[in-house]
């Protein structure tokens, strides 16, 4: 590899492999990265001036080396057949039928990658997994590129991505670490070495952790069922303190002081969402059942159970203040992203607790500053797989999502609504003229405040009903009944 310019093909150009692919083209000039994707239009939108994401800083790296050492192409076959790296970054979403449906990776997309892989290569690869899979998928890709490889050679890396959407280009620029794994075989070893080479360009050394295969796998599984459980811890705690008086984030911030514990990722919440941490869970947990580990695999299903718990708690709250109806009235939802500096809505809370209301027959009126309609629309109109959904989250008719209108305004959205929900912490949504909404709405007016973004006592003065997740609650709350 050392004696020529090494080529990097990734196949995927979603959220991790547009991103990745643009820093590490960035970070090392002498490497040539090709983006590939099937998909016409996401790789025309790579092209051109407005990206097919929002991340805070791609713009600025693609446009850096976009055409110089970066490129994006739906001519998957050559730029696979020309590379020496290849990184497959395809979508893996849960299985929604057949064996293990509602739990289980679905692979059809990295399986028909590693076989068009096999088809087209003239060369040795190094292959390497970046989308998150359930451990032992190396194997399995292994095998179809060994049993159909024409003498070629292939080294399969497990190399997870880490990188949280809207600090996607922060996180690739200083990683926490870099994780690769590999066979511990001399070719093995030297995959992993000519990978590590690619990272070394900016990430620190003593970053750089190199493991087998599948400690590397299951290492993001189990990263992400760690972070996810915190939440789903606080957001636990956040119901006890409802109940009795204490307030989450003083008792966050008491727990987190414990160097042991730590700060971060303890915010409570409406829940937590995005396209990683149910799915990875899910995997988890099903792969612990494939074991023979039913215990284990019921201890990390919990964790979602509470997510779910969180949200039709959320739901529950805006319906029993409402005197136990939101039949007809106007809530507006501010906020449809799984997190602030993203227009990603995959899995997002949001989509729960809007059919939470559409099913009680709100009226409701979503402003999101980068989630478009159709996205809302289609989201809302959608069928989840239906494994472990409270009855009042099941999905909602097509003619449901009538009773939903999208609006570029947070001003637009609560004008004579009944109630506001916030579900997504932007920025823009904590200095929001709370003053002119409240003038503007239906009383008595109603916050439900999903992220603890905006300050209850404050709103109180104004005249709001104010609900903050874990927080002492309004005299008016306390006498609703906020458990189903
Ligand atoms: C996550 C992991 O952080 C990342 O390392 C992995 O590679 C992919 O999955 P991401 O899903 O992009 O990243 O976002 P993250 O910041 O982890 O947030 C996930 C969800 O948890 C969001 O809905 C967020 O709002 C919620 N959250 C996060 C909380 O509710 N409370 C917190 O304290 C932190
Ligand atoms: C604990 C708390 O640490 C302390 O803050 C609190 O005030 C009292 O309870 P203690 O029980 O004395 O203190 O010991 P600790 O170090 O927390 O260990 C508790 C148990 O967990 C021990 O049996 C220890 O061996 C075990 N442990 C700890 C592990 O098995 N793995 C670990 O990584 C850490
Ligand atoms: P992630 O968040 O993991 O990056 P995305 O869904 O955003 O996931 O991106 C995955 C991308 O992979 C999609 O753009 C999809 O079109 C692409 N893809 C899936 N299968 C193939 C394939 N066989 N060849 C090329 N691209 C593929």
């Amino acid at each position: 590899l050392s004696d020529k310019m090494v080529k990097i093909c990734c196949i995927g150009a979603g959220y991790v492999g547009g991103p990745t692919m643009a820093v590490i083209a960035l970070k090392c000039p002498d490497i040539e990265v090709v983006v590939v994707d099937i998909s016409k239009p996401r790789i025309e939108a790579w092209n051109s001036d407005t990206l097919p994401i929002y991340e805070p800083g791609l713009d600025d790296v693609v446009k850096q080396c976009r055409g110089k050492n970066l490129f994006f192409s739906t001519d998957v076959e050559k730029h696979v057949a020309e590379a020496d790296i290849i990184f497959v970054s395809v979508n893996t979403p849960t299985k929604t039928r057949g064996l293990g449906a509602g739990k289980a990776a679905d692979l059809t997309y990295w399986e028909s990658a590693a076989r068009m892989i096999a088809d087209v290569s003239k060369s040795d690869k190094i292959v390497v997994e970046k989308s998150t899979v359930p451990v032992k998928t190396a194997e399995a890709i292994e095998k179809i590129l060994t049993h159909n490889s024409k003498g070629i050679n292939y080294q399969i890396l497990s190399n997870p991505e880490f990188l949280a959407e809207g600090t996607a280009i922060e996180d690739l620029f200083k990683p926490d670490r870099v994780l690769i794994g590999g066979r511990e075989t001399p070719g093995g070893r030297k995959a992993v070495q000519a990978l590590k080479d690619v990272y070394a360009h900016w990430v620190p050394e003593d970053r750089i952790l190199t493991t087998n295969l599948w400690s590397a796998e299951l290492s993001k599984l189990a990263a992400n069922a760690f972070l996810a459980q915190r939440i789903s811890s606080v957001n636990a705690i956040s119901a006890l303190c409802e109940a009795t008086g204490a307030n989450v984030s003083e008792v966050a911030y008491a727990v987190g002081k414990d160097t042991r514990i730590g700060p971060k990722f303890l915010n409570a919440s409406v829940g937590f969402g995005g396209s990683c941490f149910q799915k990875d869970i899910l995997n988890l947990v099903y792969i612990c059942e494939c074991n023979g580990l039913p215990e284990v695999a019921n201890y990390w299903k919990q964790v979602i159970k509470i997510n779910d718990y969180q949200k039709s708690r959320f739901v529950n709250r805006v319906v029993s203040s409402m005197f136990n109806t939101v039949s007809g009235k106007k809530i507006a939802v501010l906020g449809f992203a799984f997190k602030k500096d993203t227009g990603d809505t995959r899995e997002t809370p949001a989509i729960d607790v809007c059919k939470g209301l559409l099913g009680d027959k709100a009226q409701i009126s979503i402003y999101d500053p980068q989630v478009t309609e159709d996205q809302i629309q289609r989201d809302l109109a959608m069928n989840k797989f239906d494994w472990d959904h409270p009855m009042h989250l099941q999905p909602t008719s097509p003619t449901a999502v009538k009773q939903v209108s999208c609006v570029w305004d947070a001003y637009e959205a609560t004008k004579g609504a009944h109630g506001l929900c916030i579900l997504t912490e932007w920025d823009e949504f904590k200095t929001l003229d709370y003053q002119k909404i409240f003038d503007n709405m239906q009383k008595p007016a109603f916050v439900f405040d999903g992220r603890n973004i905006v300050d209850p006592e404050k709103l109180r003065e104004i005249g709001f009903i104010v609900y903050s997740i874990g927080k002492p609650l309004d005299a008016w709350l306390k006498d609703m009944p906020a458990v189903a």
